[in-house]
């Protein structure tokens, strides 16, 4: 895994932008995965810059959906799919073909799991996978002591991600269960992203970086991947004793 610590969150926006572009541009019919959450946020805005500016084609790629939450309809703002609609799939021109995100209102979720699991295999694995960390060191909702063996399955959410996820809604919102792929997924992914941003994620960051590589701290199997890289700004860094890696 390499670690890479840039000056601040536009500085990480625009290498994480650099990330996608460059993969689209070398492998126009990649499959992606790519996290919702405020993090990724302005990377995402500058791809679709780059992409309108630089006349960079999404049309051929794939996009699979990270995770969602149990219940919450795609038309509601705290949605993940609603998040990558507005802020990615629409200002790409991306359509609905090309997109394949779990159906989290579906009373059949196993089957959920089994149906976005053969898209991956069929479309012969993820290539890019952008991951933000949640407080409680959550990469997509695999939460602490999660197998490390899953592929697509559904969690009961940890405390610290229910009280957190609140922040994507405009009102309270109960946050029960989350669908997600699985840290299989993520170790078999051909580039794994990892990224996160200001002081608030530094103590998580240090244990993902620097304690036990532990499905405790999910996000620490990143040192497992690879060809995983961790992209963080210098207050997110503030707490490692090594910035080497
Ligand atoms: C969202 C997701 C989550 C977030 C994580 C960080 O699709 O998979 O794991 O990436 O909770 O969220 P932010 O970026 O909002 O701090």
């Amino acid at each position: 895994m390499l670690l890479r610590i840039l000056k601040d969150y536009e500085t990480l926006s625009q290498e994480v932008c650099k990330e996608i572009i460059s993969l689209i541009q070398h492998q126009p019919a990649a499959t992606l995965c790519l996290a919702a959450g405020d993090t990724p946020r302005l990377a995402y805005a500058l791809v679709a810059d780059s992409a309108r500016s630089g006349g960079i084609s999404f049309s051929q790629c794939t996009f699979i959906g990270l995770d969602e939450w149990v219940g919450i309809p795609p038309d509601n703002p705290g949605s993940c799919r609603y998040f990558l609609e507005t802020n990615l799939f629409a200002p790409l021109g991306i359509s609905s073909s090309q997109i394949h995100m779990f159906d989290a209102l579906t009373h059949d979720l196993s089957g959920e799991c089994l149906r976005i699991d053969a898209i991956i295999s069929e479309k012969g694995g993820i290539d890019l996978m952008v991951v933000g960390v949640g407080m409680n060191g959550h990469i997509g909702f695999n939460e602490p002591g999660v197998p490390v063996d899953l592929r697509a399955h559904v969690v009961e959410l940890d405390a610290t991600t229910r009280s957190v996820g609140q922040k994507y809604f405009q009102n309270k919102t109960e946050l029960d269960r989350g669908i997600t792929l699985g840290l299989r997924h993520f170790l078999d992914s051909r580039r794994a992203v990892l990224i996160a941003s200001g002081a608030k994620k530094a103590p998580i960051i240090r244990q993902v970086l620097e304690g036990p590589v532990s499905t405790i701290v999910p996000a620490s199997i990143i040192r497992r991947h690879s060809n995983g890289i961790a992209m963080l700004d210098e207050e997110c860094a503030a707490q490692l004793s090594n910035r080497h890696t």
